[in-house]
């Protein structure tokens, strides 16, 4: 079994490449599970019929909103996704009223609870968990245990980076939870860009990058369309054939090969440059 935990500054493309891994891994025969770490609940959205699924947090409160216990199984709380993928969505508060943290650590303790993460179960978890973590419910699948596979969503953009630093400084502190970074995924903004720059970035931090993204308009195709994910609707396209290649990567990574990071501090951050 791998667990692939996606992290990155907002709007990086995690869901995009976490939603196309799941399906990259479902079409290659393999049993996977989909976790939507995120209020948006928008990680499935091209994986499910139909769209937008019910979230963990908005079936807690409709069961434990009228009964103090119930028993729940696994089905309840997963969706069958096209592909056979298993999805959820944990959900959480309106925006700015209480802690989108809580929804995630509590759907987190729900899958532990139904031994929906057990070894057996699944060939593949993919986790996407938004933001950078900015706060300790948004590192839950690291501090809990949940996470192996680290992977970094970054560009070539400062504060993509100085997110992709701070990752780098959770994994680090919970690396002795058996969390490891296995590298950085460059999502590019400009094809023409100077990669030296993101590959010194890498080595910095004692990691690599496992694969430069191309912005592909096949994306955006795919997401308005809704129905398919860009790996199906878009088979050969240039972000396609990266995110296959980056799918085999992540799988072909071992813990070995993955020294604990190293973040810099903020001001080694800036002048690092
Ligand atoms: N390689 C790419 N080529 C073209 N468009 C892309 C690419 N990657 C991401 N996008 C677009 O960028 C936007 C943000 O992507 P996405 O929602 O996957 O980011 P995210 O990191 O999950 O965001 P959030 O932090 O808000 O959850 C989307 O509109 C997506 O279609
Ligand atoms: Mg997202």
């Amino acid at each position: 079994m791998t667990n692939i935990v996606i992290f990155g500054k907002g709007g990086i493309g995690k869901s995009t490449i976490a939603s196309n891994l799941s399906t990259v891994y479902a079409l290659q025969g393999r049993k996977v599970l989909h976790v939507g770490c995120d209020p948006k609940h928008d990680s499935t959205l091209g994986l499910v019929e139909g769209g937008l699924i019910e979230t963990f947090m908005e079936k807690y409160s409709r069961v434990f909103g009228v009964r103090d216990h119930v028993e729940l199984k696994p089905e309840d709380l997963l969706v069958k996704g096209r592909l056979g993928i298993d999805c959820i969505e944990a959900g959480g508060p309106e925006p700015g009223v209480g802690c989108a943290g809580r929804g995630i650590s509590l759907m987190l303790e729900a899958l532990q609870d139904l031994r929906i993460l057990d070894n057996g179960g699944y060939d593949i978890q993919v986790f996407d968990v938004l933001g950078d973590v900015v706060c300790g419910g948004f590192a839950a699948p690291l501090r809990k245990g949940f996470a192996e596979k680290i992977v970094i969503v970054a560009s070539e953009e400062l504060m993509a980076l100085y997110a992709a630093n701070n990752i780098a400084k959770s994994v680090k502190t919970y690396s002795s939870n058996g969390v490891y970074l296995a590298g950085v995924v460059a999502n590019l903004k400009d094809g023409q860009v100077e990669r030296g720059r993101l590959e010194r970035f890498a080595a910095l931090l004692n990691t690599r990058i496992l694969e430069f993204v191309p912005r592909d308009p096949a994306v955006r195709e795919a997401e308005f369309a809704r129905d398919k994910t860009v790996v199906e609707r878009a088979p050969g396209s240039p972000f396609t054939k990266s995110v296959e290649s980056l799918a085999a990567k992540i799988l072909a990574v071992r813990r070995e090969d993955c020294p604990v990071p190293t973040p810099m501090d903020d001001r080694r951050f800036y002048g690092a440059w």
